[in-house]
């Protein structure tokens, strides 16, 4: 049975950066389709901002679930949670397999809540992978990346917790500090415990300038399990691979800037990759499929090169 899971970037402002591109998209196939002429009086279906109304009212809808989403993320990640969530999975305890097996269970998630997202998830990573395969044909490491980025969606499944949307997906921010006005829907975190702790509601908390990314406690979620599983079994991809992985749903400082004050100078080196990367991972949602088994043996070269044969999750 598919489980049901939101795509990170289904999620608020990754979603939106997306979601202008693929509504340009749609709005002109549908003029074209249902032969809706600007010269006329004819467009009923069209309101005056180009959208049918019936793509406003589920438009709203997402909005909805994308709020509800994000009240509940801002009121529970908070240090504490951070803090006992690593702790209970650097246990690894939960399964041993391979890359490509993992790949195989992310599969048997089917996205039900994006509308652009209709293929398994196999699909979403490959067609990434490919994608800046294409453009970057020598930075291997950065197409197993690709491959591997979301595979810590897994959280979701019973085996590794059934943990909530709102501790898998969606944005991801520092926790031990202040909450940055950066982060969407802000006013939320309001209610989030820590903003009444002297110790983490100053504007630089329990971090120093320069101390390094490495040293930041992140919102809980598929960046920060996947990287603990790349690092714990001794994984060799090279630091921007894991910075890519750890940090790609970091929205608030790759598209604002925000908390940049914490990296040091390889952060920032590795946040040029990050930002390569996240052009993929937006945009490679596409209708076209790739043929799993005809790239199959190149992507398992790859993980045979930067990662054991079994992994502990
Ligand atoms: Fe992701
Ligand atoms: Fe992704």
């Amino acid at each position: 049975m598919a489980t049901t899971l939101v795509d990170q970037s289904a999620l608020g402002s990754q979603f939106d950066e997306k979601n202008v591109h693929n509504h340009v998209t749609k709005d002109t196939n549908e003029v074209t389709l249902n032969g809706v002429s600007h010269n006329g009086f004819t467009a009923p279906e069209i309101n005056s901002f180009g959208h049918s109304f019936r793509a406003y009212d589920a438009e709203s809808k997402r909005q909805k679930g994308v709020e509800e989403f994000y009240r509940l993320q801002h009121i529970n990640q908070t240090y504490d949670f951070v803090k006992k969530m690593r702790e209970n999975y650097e246990k690894l305890n939960r399964a041993e397999m391979s890359i490509w097996e993992c790949c195989e269970l992310l599969n048997q998630v089917v996205d039900d809540s994006d509308p652009d997202l209709d293929e398994p998830q196999i699909q979403h990573l490959l067609q990434s992978a490919e994608a800046i395969r294409k453009d970057y044909p020598n930075e291997d490491w950065l197409h197993l990346t690709a491959l591997i980025h979301d595979l810590g969606k897994i959280l979701l499944l019973p085996q590794f917790g059934e943990l909530p949307q709102w501790a898998v997906v969606g944005d991801t921010f520092p926790v031990g500090c202040a909450f940055d006005e950066a982060n969407i829907h802000h006013k939320f975190f309001k209610e989030n415990p820590d903003i009444k702790n002297p110790a983490y509601n100053t504007k630089d908390g329990i971090y120093t300038n320069g101390c390094g990314l490495e040293n930041v406690m992140m919102s809980w979620g598929h960046d920060d399990y996947m990287y603990l599983v790349a690092k714990e079994n001794g994984c060799t991809l090279p630091s921007a691979g894991l910075f890519i992985i750890r940090y790609h749903s970091f929205y608030p400082l790759r598209k604002e800037g925000a908390y940049s004050r914490l990296m040091n100078d390889e952060d920032r080196e590795n946040l040029k990759w990050l930002h390569i990367f996240n052009k993929y991972d937006l945009y490679s949602k596409s209708k076209v499929l790739v043929d799993v088994e005809k790239v199959k043996p190149y992507y398992q070269s790859l993980v045979e090169k930067y990662f054991p044969a079994k992994l502990k999750w």
